[in-house]
């Protein structure tokens, strides 16, 4: 039977930039850029993203489109049956574990929704109304169990459907929304009164708050963010057409996420700030701080529902592709069928997600590392485990691979002369810069 894949260029795109642009982006990037020194942050950033990530993005590419196959089979088949499997194993797990909580995450946000739909957050409640309104949800038992499942069940059924009638047809309709809605938020936030210091705080530069601390957090946010060393781009460019560019692709996809995370810091920050209020990152941004502020602004209904609209839909095209690195492994691997392996996952990660949501209540005196199991999770994957695949995939292409199979992929068989040029820059950048760089980041990140 023909492998399904993805149909067209722009489909093969759109799903790899929604598999980057997720809650990363929208919780994370801004507080990060504001709390480390604004545009010194974002050049930072910038110079990481693609001296560092690009390469390993181009090397899951490589591996991925080489191969034709799942991750395990990718790293087994061109290391010629070698230990190197094993890292392609640890590649679909990982994403198992953060789909179990980041669909935990995509529950409340689905539940936020909901909120924003009936109109919940209204201008009479004080700002500390939303952080109890919140705490109470979290560390309740069911309401978060319901969303979880809801969420789980969407991102189930999108990945059953297939790759080019699935995760394609639904990227190609929601990456554009996705784009417009926040891009509308953006404007509308930017003619608040007080808006400047929300700008200011995010794009005036200061480097003497950039510290060893700061880049290694600057790189762990652009791995989650380009959702790299976890099997997503591996497995979505075993899908991709051989007669497509990966310089284009992955180039592309950079810099969507990084135009989205600018985008969507300039939708929030301003707007925070207009209002008079601290930042904090994480779900204290979004789901405390923001519900306030849609109260406060005119018009804060509805771009209350956009805002949680957008939440979910990034959300969700980041999840898809963290279910199908596993989907295809047991579908070609093990034999299932696609329905099965569904549903399979769903129940695996149903249970580790369920687990971390209870983590907020019932389940809160399990403590581990000084957070609860949520934070051990979230820890453990996005500043250990991504980097660590990243690390190994970038030294499997620069040092286990054939150069000349890796200049034959990346160039389409020499055809693509443009490609064919910069390709000595890159693999100086996969075989040196990328992993001595990760290593000495990850490390003094580790120390600082
Ligand atoms: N890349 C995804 C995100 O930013 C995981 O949320």
């Amino acid at each position: 039977m023909k492998r399904d894949g993805f149909g067209s260029r722009f489909g093969a795109l759109v799903a790899m930039a929604g598999s980057a642009v997720g809650l990363g982006n929208l919780w994370r990037f801004p507080y990060l850029v504001g709390e480390n020194g604004g545009a010194a942050f974002i050049i930072v950033y910038i110079i990481l993203c693609f001296l560092i990530c690009l390469p390993i993005f181009i090397s899951e590419f490589v591996i991925g489109r080489r191969s034709q196959k799942n991750a395990f089979a990718a790293f087994r088949d061109l290391s010629e049956g070698s230990a190197w499997r094993w890292v392609g194993l640890f590649t679909i797990i990982v994403p198992l574990i953060v789909l179990s909580y980041y669909s935990v995450i995509g529950g409340w946000s689905v539940d936020y929704l909901l909120k924003a739909l009936t109109f919940s957050f209204t201008g009479g409640e004080s700002q500390s109304a939303f952080s109890t309104m919140f705490t109470g949800f979290v560390s309740s038992t069911w309401g978060p169990l319901a969303a979880h499942t809801a969420f789980l069940l969407a991102t189930t059924l999108i990945v059953v459907i297939g790759i080019k009638d699935g995760i394609e047809k639904f990227s190609k309709v929601m990456m554009p929304l996705l784009f417009l809605i926040v891009l509308v938020i953006a404007v509308y936030s930017l003619t608040l009164p007080g808006a400047k210091a929300g700008l200011e705080y995010l794009f005036s530069p200061d480097f003497s708050k950039l510290t060893g601390k700061s880049v290694a957090s600057a790189l762990g946010q652009a791995f989650f963010s380009l959702s790299l060393g976890f099997g997503t781009i591996m497995t979505y460019a075993s899908y991709v057409s051989k007669k497509d560019n990966m310089m284009f692709q992955s180039t592309a996809t950079a810099v969507s996420d990084l135009m989205f995370a600018l985008i969507a810091g300039t939708a929030i920050m301003p707007a925070v700030f207009a209002f008079g209020i601290n930042p904090q990152s994480g779900p204290g941004l979004v789901f405390e701080t923001l519900p306030y502020v849609f109260g406060q602004m005119p018009a804060g209904g509805v771009i209350a529902i956009l805002f949680f609209l957008a939440l979910l839909v990034a959300a969700l095209t980041s999840s898809i592709s963290m279910l199908e690195v596993a989907v295809a492994y047991l579908v070609e691997e093990k034999k299932f069928s696609r329905v099965s392996a569904c549903v399979v996952l769903f129940v695996l990660c149903w249970i580790v997600g369920a687990v971390c949501s209870l983590s907020f209540g019932p389940l809160s005196n399990i403590q581990i590392g000084g957070g609860n199991l949520f934070d051990f999770f979230d820890n453990l994957t996005s500043n250990i485990l991504m980097t660590l695949g990243s690390l190994l995939t970038v030294i499997f292409v620069g040092w286990r691979l054939k150069k000349t199979d890796v200049y034959d992929e990346f160039t389409n068989g020499g055809t693509l002369s443009r490609n064919a040029k910069i390709f000595g820059v890159l693999w100086f950048l996969i075989r040196y810069i990328a992993p001595l760089a990760v290593l000495s980041i990850f490390i003094s990140g580790l120390i600082a």
